[in-house]
């Protein structure tokens, strides 16, 4: 039985549910959240074996999931995964779009095909999930919605397409805010500072740069997927019911700070 009874009813889906490596990342955090407090999730990766070990995870707990693969970027995929989830329990409640890549590099120095699929999963893939889970959202009665950007939208440094696609995950987080508030459903975004994740350790981090990330916050701590995750599940709870198209910066004050280079 879930521990909690924070989303005891609800329904969610959370993009890229898996991790790139042993860990937690944010989407495995998220859903684990959400799956603790009641939720029934779709776990939904593009590589199912990641997302089964946080099935895993959420079975050990005795809270109910299921993996679903899709790509992000196919229309049809996302079509497919709010249908899934409603053949399954009836309705969707909940959307958490964590699905991201990072990219390099100024202007100057960017690959335009990086580039453009920096954009295509970063951005088309938030718009593309959102436009199928938003009308069976809307058959639930409302719902609510999560966007992950990045602080590097808010204070870039050297990751000019990262940066900018999560600058439109803004843009799309008010816009989807304006948009659906009508049908009942809040749309919120979050703005995780330099966490230590799988996205970013599997590729290999030295003990130095990752000390550097951690003295990067006022606070001196390093940030986790579970304090993304614990702010995720507040926003797609009642609690938060309230609360539509804001940015929550979750970096321990990272952006206050001064140049970082
Ligand atoms: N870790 C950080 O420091 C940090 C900082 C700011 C923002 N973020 C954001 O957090 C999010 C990622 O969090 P995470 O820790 O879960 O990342 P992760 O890299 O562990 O990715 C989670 C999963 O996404 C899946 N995935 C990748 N592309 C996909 C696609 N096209 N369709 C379906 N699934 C796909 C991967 O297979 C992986 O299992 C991203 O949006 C990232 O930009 C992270």
């Amino acid at each position: 039985m879930p521990s909690g009874e924070r989303l005891a009813g609800k329904v969610a889906i959370v993009t890229g549910a898996g991790s790139r490596a042993d860990g937690i990342g944010n989407g495995r955090a998220a859903a684990v959240l959400f799956a603790r407090e009641g939720a029934r999730v779709l776990l939904v990766d593009r590589e199912p074996e990641l997302a089964e070990a946080t099935l895993a995870m959420i079975e050990e707990e005795g809270g109910e999931a299921v993996v679903q693969q899709a790509d992000v970027t196919a229309d049809e995929d996302c079509r497919a995964m709010a249908a899934e989830a409603v053949s399954r329990w009836d309705r969707l409640d909940i959307l958490h779009n964590n699905v991201g890549i990072g990219g390099r590099g100024s202007v100057v120095e960017v690959d335009e095909s990086d580039w453009e699929q920096v954009m295509r999963v970063n951005v088309t893939g938030m718009m593309l999930a959102s436009k199928h889970a938003i009308p069976a959202m809307k058959e639930s009665g409302g719902g609510a919605i999560v966007n992950i950007s990045s602080i590097s939208a808010l204070r870039p440094r050297g990751l000019t397409s990262y940066s900018t696609s999560k600058g439109a995950v803004i843009a799309l987080t008010q816009a989807m805010a304006v948009d659906h508030a009508p049908d009942g459903i809040r749309v919120n975004c979050i703005a995780p500072g330099p966490v230590y994740t799988p996205m970013v350790y599997s590729a290999g981090m030295s003990d130095e740069l990752r000390d550097r990330r951690r003295h990067a916050s006022l606070l001196k701590i390093e940030g986790t997927g579970w304090d993304i995750g614990n702010t995720a599940l507040f926003l797609v709870s009642d609690e938060a019911r309230y609360i539509t198209g804001v940015i929550i910066p979750v970096d321990g004050g990272t952006i206050l700070r001064g140049p970082a280079r």
